[in-house]
């Protein structure tokens, strides 16, 4: 646990769904929050929930996927706020469709913001924290990051790429003896805006595939990892647990799992409405004066708690917990 009274924390993505949720979390505690993405009503609106929260709120417009962009924004943090303690890479975009329907441009630019975009987040907060021999980057990553699926290649490859990135990071950190720290957080699905107003060419409207939560739970998590940055990686949600683990059991029976339920699973019955937003090239907020903010549609089926990921923050109390429950298992039936 290293944190120590309020802090100057980045997050990328900040506009709306998970990345709004944490900003707002860490304001709640008191820090500085930058938050960065593109369209700026989202950002003024998740700006006012930091203030409102407790925190300190700068909004900076920008777009993750040129590294000039993000690394003039991390200059103007530290000059308004002060040196960066914490830097959460959250912003992404990504296209809803078979790989035969996604064109080269938009796999190159899915790469670019949902990849590079962590790296030059990583790269600028890198930048000012290794000096220091101080700081935290937190990735926020996803079950997707191990276990591919179907309609959402670019999308998993750009995670797989993130936790590749992040691993070889670590060891360098490690090699070097540096005081800081970067940790990944696996999320399950979340009930987002990103069903909305990401690129989708499905014939049906996009949905998380169950069970949903809700983003205040990756939110939890995506903060403990600020404050627990020495572990390697955070999974949230049992679905998540289960996946990786029976990934790692098996992999091919996964694959033929996929195939069969990845197209239904990953829809609703409604179709697809004609006037559906995208964001993968530009921001789609503003423009009809709506501010997205951090839910999507799906609050009826979105669970608020997740035992599993109350679990993963509190490892050292469920072990003893369970540790206390088997010597009593064990003492009754000696005893009974
Ligand atoms: N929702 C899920 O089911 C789920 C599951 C597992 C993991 N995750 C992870 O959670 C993270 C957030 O997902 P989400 O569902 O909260 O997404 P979301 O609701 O679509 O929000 C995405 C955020 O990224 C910003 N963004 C998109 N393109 C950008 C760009 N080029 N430059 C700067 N900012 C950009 C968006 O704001 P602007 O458009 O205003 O720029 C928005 O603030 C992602 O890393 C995702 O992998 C989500």
């Amino acid at each position: 646990m290293i944190r120590k009274g309020p802090r100057t924390v980045v997050v990328t993505g900040a506009s709306a769904g998970v990345g709004r949720a944490s900003a707002r979390l860490f304001g709640a505690r008191g820090d500085a929050v930058a938050l960065l993405a593109r369209g700026e009503k989202g950002l003024e609106a998740a700006a006012e929930e930091v203030r409102v929260a407790g925190g300190r709120a700068l909004p900076v417009p920008v777009d993750v996927a040129d590294a000039r962009q993000v690394e003039e924004a991390a200059r103007r943090v530290e000059d308004e706020l002060g040196p960066i303690d914490v830097w959460v890479n959250v912003a992404f975009s990504t296209v809803f469709a078979p790989v035969s329907q996604i064109t080269p441009a938009e796999f190159r630019r899915i790469t670019e913001v949902t990849y590079l975009g962590y790296v030059y987040g990583t790269k600028a907060a890198l930048e000012r924290m290794l000096p220091r021999d101080r700081g935290t980057v937190v990735q926020a990553g996803s079950a997707l990051a191990y276990r591919a699926i179907p309609l959402q290649a670019g999308y998993c490859a750009a995670k797989h790429a993130v936790k590749g990135f992040t691993e070889s990071l670590r060891c360098e950190l490690l090699h070097d003896g540096s005081g800081v720290r970067v940790t990944m957080v696996q999320l399950p699905a979340l009930n987002t805006p990103q069903f909305d107003w990401v690129l989708s060419r499905l014939p049906r409207r996009p949905q998380p595939v169950p069970p949903i939560y809700q983003p205040e739970i990756a939110a939890r998590a995506i903060v403990f990892a600020a404050d627990h940055p020495g572990r390697k990686e955070f999974w949230v949600g049992s679905m998540t647990a289960a996946t990786l683990l029976a990934n790692r059991l098996a992999p091919a029976l996964i694959d033929r799992y996929l195939a069969r339920t990845g197209y239904r699973s990953q829809q609703t019955q409604e179709p697809q409405r004609a006037d559906r937003p995208a964001n993968l090239w530009e921001p789609v907020d503003g423009g009809d004066g709506r501010d997205f903010g951090a839910h999507g549609r799906f609050d009826a089926r979105a669970h608020s708690r997740s035992p599993q990921a109350w679990l993963s923050r509190h490892r050292r109390l469920a072990a003893v917990t369970v540790a206390t429950g088997l010597a009593g298992a064990a003492w009754l039936s000696r005893h009974a």
